[in-house]
């Protein structure tokens, strides 16, 4: 939903060893695809272990709003029950995906093939975002978009009466774009292919064969070729969605720089189109052990036991891996303010246009806890204070973004002296659970301002 709240002032304060278990909620990407493919089965899906945040329930409320009956059960057992691919019906209202870009995004591409009209709409960082990525290529299909000035919504788009099959080069690497293309080419009948660059996270290529979709992948010269036959019929699946390791970072991350500390994260996704915080924090000298390897619902998970890291190394990370990490930059350049050295952190350009633009957003407040930052468009450098050494004392703005809010508590659960946030109202859009989960491993948080 658009509307947040009054703000929610946090202070993070330095206090003792984080411990325990952290059972963290389940797969932000996962669980928007979960409902968006149940939508476009014929039948019943069954999901459990959904994550329950804002931006996952806009999507549930915006399936419903196109036709399928979408049931909550409790406890993050959900079912949609779907109406076929071409099945969706014109939604009587204007759609609010609320902060989420990758609802909106999914959810343009999953319609724009079927003869409907449908208005987005969203809160203010979303109706700052660019959505000329997604609209260009569905315009390929015989979509039309009308939206504001820079191609921000809201927007209408007018879905295609008789849509071609496209084949598309994806210009940034974005799994949004990859899956709305490929969400948009079920309906079209033929071939539709997406060639990718660089890997990015292929939780929709997965799932969609798991539904039964006829989809083949190659690697060629030009990357990743995904061709996907148009008009399959869907047929529904009992999915169990892996704890998100993009909410995990922070439990994990934290564990790292909090003296003593010693935490469990068990069932997180392991997707090695995810994975990548992981293999940058074990370069840096992370004590990170993963336990109990195994499969769950398609995708690789494991427990991940991480302990506190006195001696962390900042390092260049490879720029060829910030797909498969480019939501965890956030929360792995306040570790690098732990470490020893400098971090570089460059080809992240993409960072810019997420909930907020992230790279100014943690340089502005890093440089307002002690930490000296160099930026460029696309790089961020933090220069690390060592195992304790971050002051803090200041206050960040988490310009509506989830992943800083939640980046500056950590912060300040080493920093010499507290962080605050303006605002920790975003974070229920991908883990509402932070503030319980977090003090019930010793965290201290409080809803003030330093
Ligand atoms: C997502 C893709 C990424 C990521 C976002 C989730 C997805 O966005 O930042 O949080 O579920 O497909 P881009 O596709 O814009 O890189």
């Amino acid at each position: 939903m658009s509307g947040h709240g009054d703000p929610i002032p946090m202070t993070a304060c330095r206090a003792g060893p984080l411990t325990g278990t952290a059972d963290v909620p389940g797969d932000k990407s996962i669980s928007h695809r979960s409902l968006i493919l149940g939508a476009l089965a014929v039948g019943e899906t069954r999901i459990s272990g959904l994550l329950e945040g804002q931006d996952v329930l806009d999507t549930a409320a915006a399936m419903r709003a196109f036709g399928a009956e979408v049931t909550d059960h409790r406890g993050g057992n959900w079912s949609v029950h779907g109406v076929g691919v071409g099945g969706f019906a014109e939604p009587e209202t204007v759609i609010d995906c609320g902060n989420s870009g990758t609802g909106v995004r999914l959810i343009m591409g999953a319609m724009a093939t079927t003869p409907i009209t449908a208005t987005f709409t969203g809160d203010a960082s979303l109706r700052g975002r660019p959505m000329g990525r997604i609209t260009d290529p569905l315009a390929l299909f015989g979509a039309r978009a009308h939206g504001r000035e820079g191609g921000r919504l809201p927007m209408t788009i007018v879905g295609a009466r008789a849509p071609v099959p496209v084949r598309y080069t994806l210009p940034v690497a974005s799994a949004q774009v990859k899956s709305a293309v490929l969400l948009a080419g079920l309906n079209a009948i033929g071939q539709t292919v997406v060639i990718e660059a660089e890997p990015t996270r292929d939780h929709t290529e997965r799932m969609l064969r798991g539904f039964g979709a006829e989809l083949e992948i190659t690697d060629g010269d030009e990357g990743r070729v995904i061709t996907l036959t148009g008009q399959p019929e869907l047929r529904p699946q009992d999915i169990v969605v892996p704890r998100d390791p993009s909410s995990a970072a922070f439990a994990v991350c934290a564990a790292l720089i909090v003296e003593g500390s010693d935490v469990l994260v068990p069932g997180i996704g392991l997707n090695p189109t995810r994975a990548g915080l992981f293999t940058t924090l074990q370069e840096m000298g992370a004590d990170l052990v993963f336990e109990n390897r195994r499969e769950q619902g398609g995708e690789p998970v494991a427990d991940l036991r991480a302990r506190f890291s006195p001696d962390i190394q900042g390092i260049e990370v490879a720029p060829e891996r910030a797909p498969s990490m480019i939501d965890e930059y956030p929360i792995l350049s306040v570790v690098a303010a732990f470490a020893n050295g400098r971090t570089v952190m460059r080809g992240i350009c993409e960072l810019r246009v997420k909930e907020s633009d992230r790279i100014d957003a943690m340089a502005r407040g890093l440089e307002a806890n002690g930490v000296h930052i160099e930026e460029d468009e696309d790089t961020l450098i933090v220069h690390g204070m060592g195992a304790g050494g971050v002051p803090g004392g200041g206050r960040a703005a988490t310009h509506l973004d989830h992943r800083i809010a939640m980046s500056f508590l950590c912060c300040g659960l080493a920093a010499q002296k507290p962080v605050s946030i303006d605002d920790a109202g975003p974070i229920t859009t991908s883990f509402p659970i932070f503030e319980p989960l977090m003090a019930g491993l010793g965290a201290q948080l409080e809803r003030r301002n330093a």
